[in-house]
């Protein structure tokens, strides 16, 4: 836990299901003000995860938005400086896939891909360090990236080419805000248990081809990930920036080599 968490001001995008829910519990522990932003109108999901963070000495409103919509992304910031004061913590997490050969892949999915992981995350970016800047706020901005930042995928041509700009992003912005004491940085989970992967995991054979890929040997919790964006917000991260934060079980060591095996 990291006291100096208690009252800053977090949004974080896609922040009802997976990895954004577990970030955001997190962030209620550590008794942060939390700005949840959600995609399906009228998620069901939205009131509980307030609830709890309530429940755990945090604070949260809801947002609804689509992190590809400019206007959906000011609102984020407008809304948790007008419910919270500011804005220290800015997570852009949003992110979706789908499979398709590369050579059936249509013009459509790929922006959508493109849009949502990578053009949403650049907004969310732009959006709170113009914020922090204007304010003069040490912050800190973290981008969901994945391990296929830097393992090829095939059938996933645009999540890979997204989550590959991601890095290349977040590094350029980590060079251009450090002197303002921004500090940008990423997280790349391995393989973990959230309804993205839900439909892969619920068949045992290809949830045991995923776990193979894993020196650890075992899919993550979203917890595990949270956890991470925890300690990137906190001031024991404070000489950090521009570094993708892999938390993947080992899974970008090249397991093939494990002992053994190579
Ligand atoms: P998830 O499917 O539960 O979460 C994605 C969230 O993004 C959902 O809440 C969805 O409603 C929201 N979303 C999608 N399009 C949106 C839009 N246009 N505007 C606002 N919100 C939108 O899956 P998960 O795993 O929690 O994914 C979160 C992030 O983590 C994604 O960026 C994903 O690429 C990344 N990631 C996940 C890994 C995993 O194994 N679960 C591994 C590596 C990266």
């Amino acid at each position: 836990m990291y006291p100096e968490l208690k009252d800053k001001v977090v949004i974080i995008t896609g922040a009802s299901t997976g990895l954004g829910k577990a970030m955001a519990i997190r962030f209620g522990k550590e008794k942060s003000k939390i700005v949840i932003n959600y995609f399906k109108k009228d998620d069901p999901a939205v009131e509980g995860i307030i609830q709890q963070i309530n429940e755990l000495g945090g604070d949260a409103i809801a947002v609804q938005g689509d992190v590809t919509k400019e206007q959906d992304v000011k609102k984020l910031v407008q809304e948790a400086v007008s419910k919270f004061g500011r804005l220290d913590v800015m997570i852009n997490n949003a992110g979706m896939e789908n499979e398709v050969p590369s050579e059936d892949l249509t013009l459509d999915d790929w922006n959508k891909v493109i849009a949502t992981n990578l053009t949403g995350a650049f907004l969310g970016c732009r959006e709170a360090i113009d914020y922090m800047i204007a304010n003069d706020i040490k912050g800190s901005v973290i981008n969901m990236s994945s391990v296929h930042e830097m393992i090829p995928w095939p059938h996933f041509v645009h999540y890979a080419a997204s989550k590959g700009g991601i890095k290349l992003m977040s590094e350029t912005l980590a060079l251009e805000f450090a002197p303002k004491g921004i500090r940008v940085n990423s997280i790349g989970p391995g393989a973990i248990d959230t309804p993205i992967n839900a439909e892969k995991f619920a068949d045992p054979k290809l949830k045991a081809g995923v776990e193979e890929l894993i020196p650890m040997g075992y899919i993550g919790k979203p917890e595990q990930i949270a956890a991470a964006a925890a300690w990137l917000a906190s001031d024991e991260a404070s000489y950090v920036t521009g570094i993708t934060l892999f938390a993947d079980g080992g899974m970008t060591k090249y397991p093939g080599f494990q002992a053994g095996r190579g």
